[in-house]
């Protein structure tokens, strides 16, 4: 069963607005992006991609990181997600927020971590080379994603596009190639994704089992995406741990 483990964080529910439509859906998405994967943060460098209220950075501290950076466009998130980690008691050496364009900041800074979690963000852009070229700057061994991916078993990849109005929290954010209000962005299917992250040395090593997770917490609501598959949590590894 699900542990709750925003019970002890509740400030999370009130500063968050992506995902929050349900608490029940944070916790069990906690479940199949930590639960499932708890072997790679004990002592682990982590970087949260779109860090938003920094609950997965808090989850990440959590779990035994030894660090994590943060990277987050809207500057009120990441006030609330430094409010967030001093209230719950983290020693401020080890976490960092940056506020700024993801592409950029990966463009800019030297970031070298061992766990990137990419959670929310990959369908609110279209600079996939960018984005998968930074994270493998990085050197991270391991990488998780959670997004969506319509016609998750089609085996040709595509990437749907989308017209994204930038000025809701939660959404993308207007970038340097943004005219007017709205971002183009766009929605790549598994195979899409497969074959982006093979063209930058990563490899899918599992799909975190949430059929499983809502089988064993049918009292959960909120995540009809994720029961048809129409969005998953991906564990990658970098297939020649040689990444530069
Ligand atoms: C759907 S929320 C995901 C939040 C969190 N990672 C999660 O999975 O629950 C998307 C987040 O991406 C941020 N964002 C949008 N465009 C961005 C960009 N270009 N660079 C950095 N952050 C961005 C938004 O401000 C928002 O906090």
């Amino acid at each position: 069963m699900a542990s709750y483990f925003f019970r002890d964080y509740r400030r999370f529910y009130a500063t968050g607005e992506a995902g929050i439509r349900s608490k029940p859906r944070l916790n069990l998405r906690y479940e199949a992006i930590f639960g499932e994967n708890k072997d790679l943060f004990e002592g682990a460098r982590v970087l949260d991609i779109a860090s938003h209220d920094g609950r997965w950075s808090m989850a990440a501290l959590a779990c035994g990181a030894k660090s994590v950076v943060g990277v987050e466009a809207r500057p009120e998130m990441v006030d609330h997600a430094m409010a967030n980690l001093e209230h719950y008691g983290q020693d401020p050496d080890r976490f960092r927020f940056i506020v700024g364009d993801v592409h950029e900041v990966l463009g800019s800074e030297d970031l070298e971590v061992d766990v990137v979690l990419c959670l929310g963000f990959l369908y609110h852009t279209l600079r996939f080379n960018e984005l998968l070229h930074g994270i493998r700057r990085t050197g991270a061994h391991h990488l998780i994603l959670d997004t969506q991916a319509r016609r998750m078993l089609d085996p040709e990849p595509y990437v749907r596009l989308h017209r994204e109005a930038s000025q809701r929290i939660g959404t993308a954010k207007a970038d340097v190639y943004t005219v007017g209000a709205s971002v183009l962005t766009g929605r790549p299917n598994l195979a899409a994704i497969e074959l982006m992250l093979g063209c930058y040395g990563y490899e899918v090593e599992r799909l975190s089992d949430w059929p499983r997770l809502l089988a064993d917490n049918p009292d959960v609501s909120g995540c009809p995406d994720y029961a048809v598959g129409r969005r998953i949590t991906l564990r990658c590894r970098n297939a020649d741990d040689s990444a530069a």
